[in-house]
């Protein structure tokens, strides 16, 4: 039988005693070339795709990047040049052959490599990660996985394909990595603040960037430069970026919820350049035990801003955020736990030193992509519940047949939202939009 490379680092991991040194990487075969580095890929070459290629170098780890793919060739030049400057031609390999550029060029890049780290818009997710699992590649993939439920079925479908091939999926759900939140969440788990029956989840703040429309590009073009306001290529706020906190819910519960209602519009964010998504949901999520977490993200410039994540204990409270806080606290006010917040290790940093340190010891031990999916789709869910204005299930949602994805990937291709006569685009009404 014809040795994969995952045999290949799982037999050097062995002979090494798991410790995998640099030059050790020789091929088996009789003609096969030694190696000396990890292979990379990185397929969506924007601002988190670059900032995860600087984490994969910082591990230390012999990696070299080899391949890159993005829609645009601005976009790839403007990412490779940071990285060459800093890791210079010994870790970055990128000739004009292995520089693909288009709506296919992630085929051609992902099989250049042993890893593939995945950035795109997430609408191109359920795609790509399908295709690095069927050529048996070690991946990281940014959250969110998907866009809308078709894309959640197929990475669900995808990551038991993972698992069977036993490859390491790391999804940039960070909180994970993050030791406030893995540290208090046991102590919740403990069972330190009784059973959860409560709690609220927020992502307020102020918006994030535009990227205006120039004359020169197609509808196609537009949509994938200004991505954001585009729900087949974001999925909306709720989805984007106000996944971290329902993902922390979903961890903390222990579960994901079974039904989802919820209130939501555009009311200061209604200008053209801001396509189809709202500036505000509220959505409150039942969990299987009747508990109800309250989700709040918004959009609003100038308002308060809140991201963070409470709950409510049958003995306590919990009190966690990104800044590495994570405290407990009976209900007279006594704090029974708080994190020590010296000296944190950066998440992002965390889930590639974890990451790669499985691949290097040839160890299967990350298979992120199910809860990846799942807690996507649970932000799916209040979406669906703030766009109709109905309680809508978990069943119904992910069983949902409405597909945002465009039927063809060109750039004269038209998207399934076009603008009207004065450039503004139809959104939703809620009573009067369907989702399921
Ligand atoms: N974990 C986190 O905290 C975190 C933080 C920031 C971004 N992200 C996620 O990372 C992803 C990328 O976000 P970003 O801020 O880097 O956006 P970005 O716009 O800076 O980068 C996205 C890149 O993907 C490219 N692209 C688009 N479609 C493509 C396709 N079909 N094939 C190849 N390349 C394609 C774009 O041209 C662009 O260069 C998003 O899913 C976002 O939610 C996660």
């Amino acid at each position: 039988m014809k040795n994969t490379r995952r045999d290949f680092i799982k037999t050097s991991a062995i002979a090494t005693g798991g410790v995998l040194a640099a030059n050790s990487f020789i091929v088996p075969g009789a003609y096969a070339a030694p190696e000396t580095h990890l292979k990379l890929a990185l397929i969506g070459c924007g601002g988190r795709g670059t900032g995860a290629v600087f984490q994969a170098m910082e591990t230390g780890h012999p990696i070299k990047l080899v391949a890159m793919a993005d829609a645009f060739r601005d976009r790839l030049d403007g990412s490779l040049k940071p990285i060459l400057d800093k890791y210079g031609a010994e870790k970055v390999d990128v000739p004009e052959d292995r520089k693909f550029v288009g709506f296919d060029a992630y085929k051609h890049a992902i099989a250049e490599a042993d890893v593939v780290i995945l950035a795109t818009p997430p609408g191109f997710r359920p795609d790509h990660f399908t295709e690095a699992v069927k050529q048996g590649k070690q991946i990281f993939m940014e959250k969110p996985v998907a866009t809308d439920a078709v894309g959640i079925r197929k990475v669900l479908k995808a990551a038991e394909e993972a698992k069977a091939k036993k490859l390491n999926v790391v999804v940039g759900l960070q909180r994970h990595y993050q030791d406030n939140y893995r540290k208090t969440i046991a102590k919740i788990h403990a069972g330190e603040i009784g059973d959860i029956v409560g709690g609220q989840v927020y992502w307020n703040d102020g918006g994030v960037w535009v990227r205006p429309r120039k004359p020169e590009q197609t509808e196609m073009e537009y949509q994938m430069r200004n991505w954001y306001y585009f729900n087949w290529l974001c999925g909306d706020h709720i989805t984007e970026q106000h996944v971290h906190n329902i993902d922390v819910a979903n961890w903390v519960k222990k579960g994901y919820p079974v039904k989802a209602e919820g209130t939501g519009g555009r009311m200061v964010r209604t200008g053209k350049e801001f396509g189809e998504i709202f500036d505000h949901h509220t959505v409150q999520f039942t969990y299987e035990d009747g508990t109800v977490i309250h989700s709040e993200c918004r959009h609003f410039p100038g308002a308060a801003n809140r991201v963070d994540e409470t709950f409510q204990g049958t003995k306590g409270t919990a009190y966690l955020s990104a800044g590495n806080h994570g405290v407990l606290t009976d209900y007279t006010g006594k704090k029974l736990y708080e994190h020590d917040r010296e000296n944190n290790i950066n998440p992002y940093q965390q889930e590639h030193n974890e990451l790669w340190a499985a691949i290097v010891n040839g160890e299967y031990k990350f298979a992120d992509a199910e809860n990846g999916a799942r807690s996507t789709m649970t932000s799916i869910l209040g979406r669906y519940a703030t766009y109709s204005g109905k309680v809508i299930t978990m069943e119904e949602a992910i069983n949902s047949d409405i597909n945002l994805f465009p039927d063809t990937l060109a750039w004269d291709a038209t998207p399934k939202l076009v603008p009207n006569a004065d450039g503004f685009y139809p959104h939703a009404i809620p009573g009067k939009t369907k989702t399921v």
